[in-house]
C-alpha cells in the first residue's frame, strides 16, 4: 500500500510516444530540449511550415503523435503525428545531445494529391510502424486504424510498406497495401496494438472483430506478418492468436461435469523478447529463440473489459511453423474449399479460386506456388495456456515489458489500477516479487520500453518513471501464485 516515489519526468500533456536513445548506462531524467510539433497553424509549432501543405487560417490542428522511431544509423528520430495527413518528420540527432541541427518534411505537393497520396502514412485512429533497414535501405512497415475519411481524401491504407526516397522528401510512390474495403469501413474497426520484426518478418498484433459482416461477432487478437525484404501484400499472411486457460480434465469425469476452456480474447499489451534458460526449456524452446508476450484480458462481444487478465508467450518459430501449415492445409485443400480468408481486405474467395483462374489462363502450366501468392489468412487459432493458471482475476493487465536474469525470465506488468508487478515466469506457479503502486488509479500506458539492461521505462498519464529490473525484491509470501496463504 506504499506509493514508492521511482524517479520520474514530468511532462506538460500526456505521453503519447517514447523512444530509446541511451547514450549512457545511467539514466538521466531531465529536458535536453524541445521541439514543438504542433498545434499546425500556430506559431508556437517549429515544422509546420516544413510541410507545403494548406492550412487553413481559421483552425488550429492539433498533433498528437502517433509515431516515433530511431534509425540508428544516421541518427534520424522520425515523427509522425495525426494532423497534416499523417505526413512524417525527421529530425537529425547531434551526439552532443542538442536540440536537433535539422527537421524535414517527407512530403512533396508535386506527387501527392487528395486522390493519392504516397507520403501519408499515419492516421489520427492509431498507427503502429516498424522499422527495418536492409542495407542501406528503411523500409516503414505500416499499420493504420482507418474509417472512410481516413482512406478518401489523402488516404492511408491499413497495412502498407514505405520506402523513404535517397532525396529525403518523400517517400517512394508506388505504395503497395491492404486496406479494409469500403463497404466496411464504417464498421469493422482494426486496432494495431504492437508491432516487431525479427531476422525474416515484421508482424502486427491487432484486436478485431471475428466477422467483418456481424455487428456483434466476438472480439479477436490477430497476427499479421509481412516478409521483411518485400514491398509487395502477396506472402501477407495472418493468424488468429489465443491465451487460453484450460481446466485439468483428465482429473474430473468429463461426462459429469462438462466445462469450457476459458478464451482470453484480447491482447492488451505485448513485448518481443526472448526467455531465460528455465522458462525456454519449459516452453520447449531455445534460450536465445525469438518469443511474443502478451497479456490479455477476457472481452464481451459489446467490447466491455473484463478485469480478468492472462500472460501467454509465444515461441515465434512454432507461430510461423502453424502458418505455414495453414497456408498448407489452404492450398492442398481440393474439395473441402477452405476460404482465404481476409475478407475484409479482399472479396471472400475460397482457396482454390485462384488457383483454378490461373490454370485457366494463358499460363496454365503454373504450379501450385500460385496459391501462396495471394493475401491468407490460416483457419486454426494458434494458442497457448495461461502462465498464471487464472490467478490474475479481478485484476486488469495493460503494460508488460520481459527481461531475463541470468536463468530466469522477469516480467514487469503495469495494472489498469497503477500497479506494477514484478514475477518471475514459470509454468509451473509464477512468483511475484513486487507489487508496487506506482500512482493511485490511473491506467499504466502499453507504451513503455527497455532503456538499457538494468533500467525500463513505464509511462502512466503525463509521467515517465524509471524502474530498476535487476533489483528484484524478496518474493512477496502473500502473493506467491498458486498459494492463497503461507
Ligand atoms: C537503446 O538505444 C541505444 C542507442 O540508440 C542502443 O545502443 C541500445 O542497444 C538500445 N537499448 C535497447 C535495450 O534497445
Ligand atoms: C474518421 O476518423 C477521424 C479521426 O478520428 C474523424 O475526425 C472522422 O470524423 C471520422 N470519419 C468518419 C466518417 O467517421
Amino acid at each position: 500500500s506504499v506509493v514508492y516515489t521511482m524517479p520520474f519526468f514530468q511532462a506538460r500533456g500526456p505521453i503519447q510516444n517514447i523512444v530509446n536513445n541511451s547514450l549512457y548506462q545511467e539514466v538521466y531524467l531531465g529536458k535536453v530540449w524541445q521541439l514543438s510539433t504542433g498545434p499546425v497553424g500556430s506559431p508556437e509549432c517549429q515544422i509546420c511550415t516544413l510541410c507545403d501543405i494548406d492550412k487553413d487560417p481559421n483552425f488550429l490542428e492539433d498533433t498528437n503523435n502517433q509515431v516515433l522511431l530511431l534509425d540508428t544509423l544516421f541518427m534520424y528520430l522520425y515523427s509522425c503525428g495525426s494532423s497534416q495527413y499523417g505526413v512524417c518528420h525527421f529530425h537529425q540527432l547531434n551526439s552532443n545531445g542538442e536540440a536537433p541541427s535539422l527537421s524535414k518534411c517527407l512530403y512533396r505537393r508535386a506527387s501527392n494529391s487528395a486522390a493519392y497520396c504516397p507520403d501519408c502514412v499515419a492516421s489520427a485512429l492509431g498507427t503502429k510502424v516498424t522499422m527495418v533497414e536492409e542495407g542501406q535501405t528503411v523500409y516503414f512497415f505500416v499499420a493504420a486504424s482507418v474509417n472512410d475519411s481516413v482512406t478518401q481524401r489523402y488516404g492511408r491504407k491499413s497495412i502498407s510498406v514505405r520506402r523513404p526516397l535517397a532525396t529525403e522528401d518523400g517517400f517512394y510512390s508506388d505504395v503497395r497495401g491492404l486496406t479494409v474495403l469500403p463497404g466496411l469501413r464504417r464498421t469493422y474497426h482494426i486496432e494495431y496494438v504492437y508491432s516487431f520484426f525479427t531476422q525474416e518478418f515484421v508482424y502486427f498484433l491487432s484486436v478485431q472483430r471475428e466477422s467483418p459482416d456481424q455487428d456483434l461477432s466476438p472480439f479477436q487478437t490477430r497476427l499479421g506478418r509481412l516478409p521483411r525484404n518485400e514491398w509487395e501484400m502477396k506472402r501477407y499472411r495472418e493468424i488468429i492468436l489465443e491465451c487460453r486457460f484450460e481446466p485439468k480434465r483428465r482429473r474430473r469425469n468429463v461426462a459429469i461435469e462438462p466445462y469450457k476452456d476459458i478464451v482470453y480474447n484480447v491482447v492488451q499489451a505485448a513485448h518481443f523478447g526472448c526467455a531465460g534458460r528455465e522458462l525456454a526449456e519449459e516452453l520447449g524452446a531455445e534460450e536465445e529463440d525469438d518469443i511474443l508476450y502478451g497479456v490479455f484480458a477476457v472481452t464481451d462481444d459489446n467490447g466491455v473489459t473484463e478485469h480478468d487478465s492472462a500472460l501467454c508467450a509465444f515461441p515465434m518459430d512454432n507461430v510461423n511453423k502453424a502458418i505455414s501449415d495453414g497456408v498448407d492445409d489452404c492450398c492442398k485443400s481440393g474439395p473441402e474449399q477452405l476460404s482465404r480468408g481476409l475478407c475484409h481486405f479482399q472479396p471472400c474467395e475460397t482457396c482454390m479460386a485462384r488457383q483454378l483462374s490461373s490454370y485457366s489462363s494463358v499460363f496454365g502450366c503454373e504450379n501450385n506456388a500460385t496459391c501462396r501468392d495471394y493475401p491468407t489468412m490460416v483457419s486454426k487459432p494458434y494458442y497457448r495456456v495461461d502462465l498464471f493458471n487464472r490467478q490474475m482475476t479481478d485484476v486488469l493487465l495493460t503494460s508488460l515489458l520481459v527481461t531475463t536474469i541470468e536463468n530466469k525470465t522477469v516480467a514487469h506488468i503495469g495494472t489498469s489500477t497503477g500497479r506494477l508487478l514484478q514475477l518471475v515466469l514459470t509454468r509451473s506457479s509464477p512468483i511475484i516479487f513486487a507489487n508496487y503502486s506506482l500512482v493511485e488509479n490511473q491506467r499504466v500506458s502499453s507504451i513503455a520500453a527497455v532503456y538499457s539492461s538494468e533500467y525500463l521505462l513505464f509511462v502512466v498519464g503525463d509521467k515517465v518513471r524509471v524502474f530498476n529490473s535487476r533489483r528484484l525484491s524478496t518474493p512477496l509470501q502473500a502473493f506467491h501464485c498458486g498459494l492463497t496463504s503461507v
